[in-house]
């Protein structure tokens, strides 16, 4: 398992956001995680990432727990571990530009390489999300949202992690933008053989991506299974509920058209 929570607690004040889920996430895997805002979604995956300390139980990155680990043995196992946030713009600095952007992590993950194997670092991951050499020398602002989306999973890569948090990565982009981001996370799940946690509020990017999928509800994980399984035939009620409320029912076609033919 390259992810594996074990009754995991966080508490704010007022509130329990994570309740005792445990879940696991093997090699190669893609797990989704859905339910109403507010239920704990992104609260579980900081406490993945170690941005969050649980109040309870455990979460172990490829089978080393995070607890107890400090300095450069907490450092080198978070570096396993990366995010993909909802809002590239955002998730940006601005002020760099997108090659500039790459070669922070890679400094970080790699500090004894020299100028030409970052350079060869760099480009490789230019390639992998599909961007080229006319992209590196701009900004942000200068790039469409799918771009700086595309820079934003590169600066993940840069670290060479074996678990990408996807937090809502395509709900800011639209739809054809949207397939495409979708198709590259596919591919690179394949190609660099990565597992993914996934968070979303869309039918159709769950199903296009996962293969297992946990429902959870006010902290509390309420049903978990095969994607196809559970999406299709839901046993908890509030299961049933949530999926007919979520969008992306009607455009999960569109989407797999245009994935098809892209
Ligand atoms: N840093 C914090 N301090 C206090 N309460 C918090 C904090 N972070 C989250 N919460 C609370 O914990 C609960 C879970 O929040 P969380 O952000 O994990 O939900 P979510 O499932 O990601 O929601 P959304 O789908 O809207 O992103 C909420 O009640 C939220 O208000
Ligand atoms: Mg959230």
């Amino acid at each position: 398992m390259i992810l594996d929570v074990q009754d995991l607690l966080v508490r704010f004040p007022g509130v329990t956001a994570v309740d005792g889920v445990s879940l696991s996430v093997a090699e190669n895997e893609c797990f989704a995680l859905v339910g109403e805002s507010g239920c704990g979604k992104t609260t579980l995956a900081r406490t993945v990432l170690g941005l969050q300390r649980p109040d309870g139980g455990t979460v172990a990155i490829a089978g080393t727990p995070l607890a107890g680990l400090r300095g450069r043995a907490l450092r080198r196992l978070r570096a396993q571990v990366q995010i993909v946030f909802q809002n590239p713009y955002a998730a940006l600095n601005p002020r760099m530009t997108a090659g500039r952007l790459v070669d922070e992590p890679l400094r970080l993950a790699h500090p004894d390489a020299g100028r030409d194997d970052r350079r060869r670092r760099a480009e490789e991951l230019f390639d992998a999300v599909g961007l080229t050499g006319t992209h590196r020398s701009r900004y942000p602002h200068e790039l469409s949202g799918g771009q700086c989306q595309r820079v934003a999973i590169a600066r993940a890569l840069a670290v060479g992690p074996r678990l990408l948090v996807l937090d809502e990565p395509t709900s800011a982009l639209d739809v054809s933008v949207q397939a495409q981001i979708l198709n590259l996370l596919d591919r690179l799940r394949r190609t660099r053989g990565l597992s993914y946690l996934l968070i979303s509020h869309d039918l159709a990017v769950v199903r296009h991506l996962a293969d297992r999928v946990g429902v959870m509800r006010a902290g509390r994980l309420v049903e978990q299974g095969p994607s196809a399984q559970l999406l299709d035939a839901p046993q908890h009620p509030y299961t049933k509920a949530l999926l007919d409320a979520m969008p992306g029912r009607g455009r999960a076609a569109l989407l797999a058209d245009t994935i098809e033919a892209s």
